[in-house]
């Protein structure tokens, strides 16, 4: 039933110690549903794989037996008082699960209990994780539930196979403007998402063009149907990304006017026919008003009325609209310095606080720009105490490297993760704010932009994986550390060899720093090539209509946001931050640029001068690639040969990539400062 692509950190290996054991020999379950079905599936090929024997499906096996596994809805399975009470149970909802090893008979079992079909299938993957990773079983006690109700993840694949921003192949779901025919890679991916905790997935990019808004018509739905039923096996949601003006192009009205009823009646009478068809399709995420896509705003609307009219039309069948902040003027102009983009998703949305409905939720990217490799936290993220909040990555690396430059971003979301807003006072960082923990959100969590696509890999770069397993496990829980991530992973994904883990774990760690050192410096951004945005060209955006700048002449570099004399960008941070980001002696050394236009002589708290950090760091990046190659290169017979190969080339690319990132920005800086290296290396 799998398909032959690479199964990353579901892929089983043999592991002798695991043969022994005689409760891998049978299973008992207890409950009935395609979820359960999907649980033991997964049971039985983990144990299969790594034992080499297929265990046995016990039916109703005697409650005095021992050595099984007993896979089991908590109301099926009387459990003993001592074992778990009423409140421990309660505290597993919906999605939680207990895993727990039991003496029995000379023997032992394994249960797993869950409230719910979803629980047994997280609490089956976890127990496939523990004997993956070799962890002690004997007094094996578990209790886990998911932090963040929604854990999203949103492709940007069109119809016509390719990726909008997509670094790994053409799209698992879509080819010549069909659905793909063979969906056994559907499968695959469902599996490996359900096994990290995802459960909501936009198929279509939020960029809907002519076909795709094709998607929610009669002509499509049985396919997005299809696709629908393979998630539901791994408790997957289906969510479509939809077109704000369909009324006009698939409903033949003249206007999108969320306030005509008109358009309002066409939604609803959508919705019905959508959930005909999906009895529990999630609903729509839509970018209105954005980079040119239609919206409320063209018919002089709000956002919560344009929201609130879609809302309305699902909330029937108990539907979300996950509506995108990424709003700001995408025609602005160079000249006025005033403007300033980084401001735009707190002006539109905040004064709109509380005029939501309930099954809206506002999804706002982690940072106030676009997915830099340094930026500051969208100061929205908690500011809105009346209005449902998720927040939304970018796994993809469309700013950090396109999956052939190595960028573990595990790292940065811990950062965002633990960042405190301050909204009710010390102590609001942003995961507790977007899991509900702050505000009574109605509907939370998290979502990120997804790398996927049909290379065997599924992500290009092999270590890109990481990231994607990274992500589906903060979503699931925002205090895993990241050496805990990390260290899964690599056992997982290569099994125990521990120098494999001993090389690829301070790889992965140094990535992201490593990565931000050659490319743009001290939180500015962008310096990139426009359109496709890879490799560095320091005034690519710098006279465009984007309002992504960063004013460099020969005195100095930065975007001023300050209250004083700047943007103002500051004021929309709750005090604690905003004072520290104001004040050049406060404001931290990798986001001055950010905040602050300081001469190139501007001595860091590091006790560098802006120039002299520019130049340091741009050699020492490359520097940085050399040694992940040193690291990676010992790994060769460690690894199969494919992925050795895969990654090796992807980590040469980088190393020229970066030479060309260091020379191009030193040079340029360079030439604007006329101020040279203190260390006297080539500088052109
Ligand atoms: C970025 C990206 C676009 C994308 C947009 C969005 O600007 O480059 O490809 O459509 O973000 O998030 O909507």
């Amino acid at each position: 039933p799998y398909s032959s692509a690479d199964q990353g950190w579901l892929s089983y290996t043999n592991n002798e110690s695991l043969a022994g054991m005689k409760e891998l020999t049978q299973i008992a379950v207890y409950g009935n549903s395609d979820v359960i079905d999907s649980a033991l599936a997964e049971l039985t090929h983990g144990i299969r794989e790594m034992t080499g024997t297929l265990p046995a499906i016990v039916s109703d096996p005697d409650r005095q037996a021992s050595n099984l596994i007993r896979l089991a809805l908590l109301e099926e399975i009387g459990v003993p008082e001592e074992w778990m009470d009423a409140a421990r149970i309660k505290d597993l909802g919906e999605e939680g699960y207990a895993i727990r090893r039991h003496p029995e008979n000379g023997g032992g079992s394994l249960y797993v209990m869950a409230n719910t079909d979803r629980g047994l299938l997280y609490g089956t993957f976890h127990l496939l994780r523990i004997l993956r990773t070799g962890q002690e079983l004997d007094r094996l006690d578990v209790t886990d539930r998911p932090r963040n109700p929604l854990r999203m993840m949103n492709h940007w694949d069109n119809m016509d196979g390719s990726i909008e921003r997509g670094y790994a192949g053409r799209s698992i779901f879509f080819q010549d403007n069909r659905f793909v025919e063979d969906d056994a890679r559907i499968r695959d991916y469902a599996r490996l998402m359900a096994s990290i905790g995802i459960n909501g997935i936009a198929i279509n990019n939020v960029n809907v063009h002519r076909t795709e808004t094709q998607l929610i018509t009669r002509q499509f739905l049985p396919d997005v149907a299809n696709v629908a039923g393979i998630f539901r096996r791994y408790g997957i949601r289906l969510f479509l990304s939809v077109n704000y003006a369909s009324p006009m192009e698939l409903g033949g009205l003249d206007t999108a006017d969320p306030l005509d009823s008109r358009v309002g009646d066409w939604w609803k009478e959508k919705a019905k026919e959508i959930y005909e068809y999906i009895p529990d399709f999630g609903g729509f995420v839509v970018k209105a008003d954005s980079e040119h896509r239609p919206g409320p705003f063209t018919y002089d609307r709000t956002h919560a009325d344009g929201s609130n009219m879609l809302a309305e039309a699902l909330e029937p069948f108990g539907g979300l609209v996950i509506w995108r902040c990424f709003v700001y003027n995408c025609l602005q102009n160079w000249r006025d310095r005033s403007t300033d983009r980084a401001r735009a998703a707190y002006d539109h949305f905040k004064p709109l606080d509380g005029q939501f409905k309930p099954n809206v939720i506002l999804q706002i990217k982690n940072g106030p720009m676009d997915f830099q490799v340094r930026e500051a936290v969208s100061p929205l993220l908690g500011a809105m105490p009346g209005t449902n909040q998720m927040l939304e990555f970018q796994i993809t690396q469309e700013y950090t490297g396109q999956q052939k430059h190595l960028c573990y971003l595990v790292p940065q979301w811990k950062e965002i993760l633990d960042f405190d807003t301050f909204a009710q006072g010390q102590g609001t960082e942003v995961k507790k704010v977007v899991s509900g923990g702050i505000y009574p959100y109605r509907a939370c969590g998290i979502a990120a932009v997804i790398n996927v696509g049909d290379d065997h890999n599924w992500t290009g770069h092999t270590l890109a994986q990481a990231n994607l397993y990274g992500y589906g496990r903060l979503a699931w829980n925002p205090d895993l550390t990241e050496e805990d991530i990390t260290g899964e992973w690599i056992r997982l994904t290569f099994g125990g060899d521990s120098l494999v883990s001993a090389e690829i774990e301070p790889m992965l760690a140094d990535s992201w720093h490593v990565y931000e050192s050659y490319t743009s410096p001290l939180g500015v951004g962008w310096m990139v090539n426009p359109g496709h945005h890879y490799g560095p060209n320091v005034d690519g955006y710098e006279y465009s209509v984007w309002g992504t700048y960063h004013f460099a002449d020969c005195h100095g570099i930065g975007v001023n946001r300050t209250v004083k004399d700047g943007t103002g960008f500051v004021s929309q941070y709750f005090p604690e931050n905003a004072q520290r980001y104001e004040s050049l002696e406060s404001c931290p050394d990798e986001l001055l640029l950010f905040f602050h236009h300081v001469p190139y002589s501007h001595v860091l708290h590091s006790g560098k001068t802006v120039i002299q950090h520019i130049y340091d760091t741009h050699f020492d990046g490359v520097e940085g690639v050399e040694q992940l190659i040193g690291r990676w290169s010992k790994l060769e017979g460690h690894i199969d040969e494919w992925r050795y190969r895969n990654v090796w080339e992807r980590l040469h690319i980088q190393l020229d990539h970066a030479k060309e990132w260091r020379d191009v920005i030193n040079t340029y800086f360079y030439r604007k400062s006329g101020i040279p290296d203190a260390a006297g290396r080539t500088i052109y």
